[in-house]
């Protein structure tokens, strides 16, 4: 049994699963939504860094699924467990989805994409949250702190009642460092300011991170430049979410030279940052250090 109980995977990523799921609890934290749906066969298999796939809207009117990053799995044997994603309200599936409540009902494919990969050995890890983009940096704590790694965090957001679970962020890590754009909360400024310290204050071997392009582009900066490992979950426009539409490509550096386009739905969402060809995603505002990091173009879509 792996550290939380569940059966041991085989045989790579297991399939998504399509299912009808009820929805069991509907909660605000801050600005954002979490919703808890009944999802067995999704708990039982999902790793950290996986999504899921939502049809939202009055009788499912959006045809495309919002894809949305797996918060938190709860797997309590056959036919009993549930998993909690958040949003924010950004658009009409966001919308529609903040109606939900308790006994309602929604589409739902999932896990899909690719997960963090997790050090076989403890590893000193440094996760790295902007707004609710750090959901799902939670459920990946869990198992970090599970397979004994040491974890720092570093969470931020524009303003306070942006931040997501900077509170819960402080209890799990040994340190936690938070950053707001306005300084409403902890240091004023972005996440990427505080890297270097807490870098060379733990030791950090690994780095994940979650939230805006931008932000991913420069956390893998400066990564790349403290010579530490930094996997990354991006945030993409995705259509079909399973690889058939390739609406949600990100451009990589090809093993043979030049670019190749990974599809974000499939090879991600969990990418290594040093490969991904940040420039060309025009990304300049946030690798400057900017005031802040835009939001994405896959949120304003949601
Ligand atoms: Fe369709 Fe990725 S969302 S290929």
């Amino acid at each position: 049994m792996p550290e939380d109980g569940r059966p041991v995977p085989s045989g790579g990523p297991a399939p998504p699963s399509l299912q009808v799921a009820e929805v069991l609890g509907h909660r605000r934290a801050g600005v954002y939504h979490t919703l808890t749906l009944a999802a067995s066969e999704v708990a039982r298999t999902a790793q950290p860094g996986q999504f899921i796939g939502l049809l939202t809207g009055p009788e499912r009117a959006y045809l495309l699924r919002r894809p949305f990053s797996i918060h938190r799995v709860d797997w309590r044997g056959a036919g009993s467990g549930s998993l909690e994603v958040v949003f924010d309200v950004v658009g009409p599936g966001t919308r529609a989805l903040s109606w939900l409540r308790p006994h309602d009902t929604v589409d739902l494919v999932g896990p899909l994409g690719h997960a963090f990969t997790l050090p076989e050995q403890p590893t000193s890890c440094l996760l790295i949250g902007g707004g609710y983009g750090s959901a799902p940096l939670f459920f990946l704590a869990e198992r970090l702190l599970a397979r004994g790694c040491r974890i720092d965090f570093i969470v931020g957001a524009s303003t306070e009642e942006r931040l997501f679970k900077a509170m819960e962020a402080k209890r799990l890590a040994r340190s936690a460092v938070i950053t707001t754009d306005d300084g409403s909360a902890g240091r004023r400024g972005i996440v990427t300011d505080p890297m270097p310290e807490v870098i060379e204050a733990a030791r950090t071997e690994l780095v994940y991170a979650c939230g805006p392009m931008a932000m991913l582009a420069a956390v893998s900066q400066v990564a790349t430049t403290a010579k530490v490992a930094c996997q990354v979950a991006v945030e993409e426009l995705m259509a079909c979410g399973t690889g058939i539409c390739y609406s949600c490509v990100v451009p990589m550096a090809a093993p043979e030279g030049g670019i190749r386009m990974a599809r974000s739905c499939v090879e991600g969402p969990v990418l290594d940052g040093a490969q991904v060809a940040w420039a060309e995603l025009g990304l300049s505002a946030g690798l400057s250090g900017g005031p802040g990091y835009p939001a994405s173009l896959a949120e304003e879509a949601m």
